[in-house]
């Protein structure tokens, strides 16, 4: 047989190219593709794209320009971009970096093995008319205990700064029967815990009920025992799928729900079709049925035409809902989107605005995490811990946990009482 090929996939971006970068490992494994740690013994470099902030995309022409000298001395070398740039650019990435051999797009990357065989360049960002998940291998052997499953793809929602909806295109619902058996599959194979995802998860459709009833019915899984989705928006969240927090024990209590702005007036100018009092309303009701949920959103400062009152509005809310974690960012003009044709916020004030509110919300994930110590919750141990006899794990609320405990195993989910808080993780001791 001959030797196998070196496969180095580097993934940039959000977690449905994470999962998108598994699935193209598997599809190149048929081709004798198995995976290595670096670009600098591969025969085939994949770079899995986001186009979401212009850093991110201009990232992909950086790295590439790195390959060129592993490219001179090994003219064999392959070449490929998958993702969100690959989408939005096409042929025009190849014209700018002629080193690269292949662009495929986030909806066509099950045709790699032809296009793998096709000689020349060639770029494929065509939306196929065959669902991709038909066309992809089967998933085989034993897995870790977490893992992504793709239910929805794409958005319609269009905010007026967004890539999304024409990288990933419109929404499409997978069916329940395809992801209840893909998830018993993932089951059987060792998972525990399943992360639903989707551009905008809640709004799948696949069938009557939503992804409220999907998620009870994923909870009848014997061995499933945790249950999350991610990314949710507010104008999505069906009374059903609120009541799902309260009476699906296996959901955990964590949900990350993008709000972006706190100022009605940005809101309006960012098209989300939402209030800060609906949103507000929204997390309260949440709340309500699932008092300890712990809440994420994403945040962008420095949109057009923000002012110091509506960036007030914006920490005025962060304030009143508290946050376990926040992920905020500068506002970046992209192409093709209605925002990036006016004036800009100066960017001293923009920095200014993100280092307030990175203050306050890093504030806010201390308080969280200083909060659980005490607390008495369940861990899922994922991998051992940097030091010997040390496992570390998720909480409920997802928070990274550390556990002295020479007879864990990956899988194991055990009870622990909080011992400890940093920022970024939680030690517990195991209470059975
Ligand atoms: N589908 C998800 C998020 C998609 S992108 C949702 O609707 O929430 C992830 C985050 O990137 C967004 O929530 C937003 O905060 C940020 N983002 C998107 N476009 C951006 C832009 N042009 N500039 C800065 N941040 C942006
Ligand atoms: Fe982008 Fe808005 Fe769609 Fe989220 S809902 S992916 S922010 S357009
Ligand atoms: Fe980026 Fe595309 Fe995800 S633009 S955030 S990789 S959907």
């Amino acid at each position: 047989m001959a030797d196998p090929k070196k496969l180095f996939i580097k993934t940039y971006g959000c977690q449905m190219n994470v999962h998108d970068s598994e699935r193209m490992a598997e599809v190149l494994a048929g081709e004798g593709y198995v995976p290595t740690a670096t670009a600098d013994d591969a025969d085939m470099v994949l770079l899995n794209t986001c186009h979401i902030r212009e850093k991110a995309s201009e990232k992909l022409f950086s790295d590439l320009g790195r390959l060129r000298p592993l490219k001179s001395a090994n003219p064999d070398l392959k070449i490929a971009v998958a993702g969100c740039v690959a989408q939005a650019e096409g042929a025009e990435i190849i014209r700018r970096m002629p080193l690269v051999d292949l662009v495929v797009g986030p909806q066509s990357y099950h045709r790699l093995p032809a296009m793998l065989r096709a000689t020349g360049p060639v770029v494929d960002t065509e939306f196929p008319p065959e669902d991709k998940f038909d066309h992809l291998p089967q998933r085989k052997g034993s897995r870790g205990p977490t893992a992504f499953l793709t239910v929805q793809e794409g958005c319609d929602k269009f905010c007026a700064f967004c890539v999304v909806p024409y990288t990933r295109g419109s929404e499409v619902s997978r069916p329940a029967v395809r992801i209840l058996t893909e998830a018993r599959d993932l089951v059987s194979r060792g998972v525990r815990e399943i992360t639903l995802l989707g551009q905008n998860v809640n709004a799948w459709h696949g069938s009557e009920g939503g992804l409220g009833r999907l998620i009870r019915d994923l909870a009848l899984i014997e061995g499933l025992a945790r249950i999350r989705y991610t990314t949710s928006h507010p104008n999505d969240m069906s009374d059903d799928l609120i009541a799902a927090h309260g009476d699906v024990p296996q959901l955990m209590p964590y949900l990350h729900l993008p709000v972006q702005s706190g100022s009605d007036r940005i809101l309006k100018a960012m098209n989300r079709k939402h209030t800060a009092d609906h949103y507000l309303r929204l997390v309260d009701r949440i709340r309500a049925v699932r008092p300890d949920i712990l809440l994420s959103s994403d945040f962008i400062v420095g949109f057009p035409g923000e002012t110091d009152t509506d960036f007030a509005a914006t920490m005025a809310l962060i304030r009143t809902v508290g946050y376990g974690a926040a992920f905020s960012f500068r506002y970046s003009p992209r192409p093709g989107t209605p925002a990036a044709l006016k004036p800009a916020v100066p960017s001293d004030v923009a920095d200014a605005r993100l280092q307030a509110l990175q203050a306050l919300v890093t504030a806010q994930q201390h308080a969280a995490q200083d909060a659980m110590v005490g607390c008495e919750t369940t861990v899922l141990y994922e991998k051992p811990g940097r030091m010997p006899g040390q496992w570390t794990g998720k909480s409920e609320h997802l928070q990274a946990v550390h556990v002295e405990d020479p007879n864990g195993q990956a899988g194991l989910i055990v009870p622990v009482r909080i011992i400890a808080a940093s920022t970024n993780s939680l030690a517990g001791r195991r209470l059975d």
